[in-house]
């Protein structure tokens, strides 16, 4: 069998819970491994979710950026920065963009990328990530959403959401958190999350969470902030646009909570990185002079 998933988790120090979470895993994989003996006869390579496409959804109209994926960042287009960071990734066995604008379709033709139409009736993000999956040919056992405006990306935090959701067959989607930052806890565009001590998700919220009864935020307080990166069960993909909106994901605008209101599990792994997403023309900037002083 292959147990690589345990063995990268137990000796990756960026992940967190790791006394409880490796022996999860343990159990986890104990479980995949079951599905790989029923599979054994067929194929005896078959490993749990091993079939992983990787997918950038990128839209050119934005209310608040125009045109922000092809904004460059010291010199190169923002989302072929992203491309070049999602594809060091070692778990994904395909990597595409999925846009609907012929723009970006050139651009990324240009540096070698594979490109997927969308229409432009996609809503969001996930609706995009769906649509392309349905219009790839071969078949994929999770999804990765990769966000585009995350020129920074860490290729280990690709990996990481990818192998955990390799390793719990009871979830259906895996995300990342990072430690909040004191000046975000009050920013409503920040989006918290608090785990239960196995690390699946309990609640998103852009309020703070938990909440200090002092009605202070708790400086010794490990809270925690939600990065934009999931994956998914690809069958669970296609139920997903699906399913009714849910009062708390209408009353937060949290797309992820219609996933724990209709009682899926979402896991998460901890993750030691600094957020640099793009949303607004200063970001470029800032995000231009953190490259130049880390040289990257
Ligand atoms: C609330 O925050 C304070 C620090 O600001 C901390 O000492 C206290 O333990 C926290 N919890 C409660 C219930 O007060
Ligand atoms: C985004 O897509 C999801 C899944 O398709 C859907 O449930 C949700 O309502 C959409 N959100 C918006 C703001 O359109």
């Amino acid at each position: 069998m292959e147990p690589e998933p345990a063995a990268a988790f137990a000796g990756d120090t960026t992940y967190s819970w790791p006394v409880k979470g490796v022996a999860v895993y343990g159990a986890a994989i104990t479980a995949a491994m079951a599905v790989g003996y029923a599979a054994l006869y067929v194929r005896p390579s078959a490993k749990f979710r091993s079939k992983v496409v990787g997918i950038i959804p990128a839209r050119y109209a934005s209310s608040r950026f125009q045109g922000k994926p092809l904004v460059p960042i010291l010199g190169k287009p923002m989302i072929q920065r992203t491309w070049e960071r999602a594809k060091l990734a070692t778990t994904l066995s395909r990597l595409v963009v999925a846009t609907d604008d012929e723009r970006i379709a050139d651009c990324c033709h240009g540096f070698g990328a594979d490109v997927i139409m969308t229409s432009q009736s996609c809503r969001n993000g996930t609706e995009r990530c769906n649509e392309a999956l349905l219009k790839l040919k071969k078949k994929y056992d999770v999804v990765v959403n990769i966000q585009g405006d995350e020129p920074l990306i860490e290729p280990d935090i690709i990996d990481g959401v990818v192998k955990v959701l390799q390793a719990t067959p009871d979830a259906v989607f895996s995300t990342a958190v990072t430690s909040l930052k004191a000046e975000d806890a009050c920013d409503p565009n920040r989006v918290k999350c608090v785990v239960d001590n196995r690390g699946y998700a309990i609640y998103f919220s852009r309020g703070l969470i938990p909440f200090n009864k002092s009605g202070k935020v708790n400086p010794q307080f490990p809270y925690l902030l939600h990065l934009g990166i999931q994956s998914y069960d690809a069958k669970f993909l296609k139920i997903y646009p699906e399913l009714p909106p849910t009062p708390l994901q209408v009353e937060e605008d949290l797309e992820q909570l219609k996933v724990l209101e209709n009682g899926y599990k979402i896991k998460v792994i901890k993750v030691d990185h600094d957020a640099h997403g793009v949303d607004t023309p200063e970001d470029v900037i800032k995000i231009e002079s953190l490259m130049r002083e880390r040289n990257l």
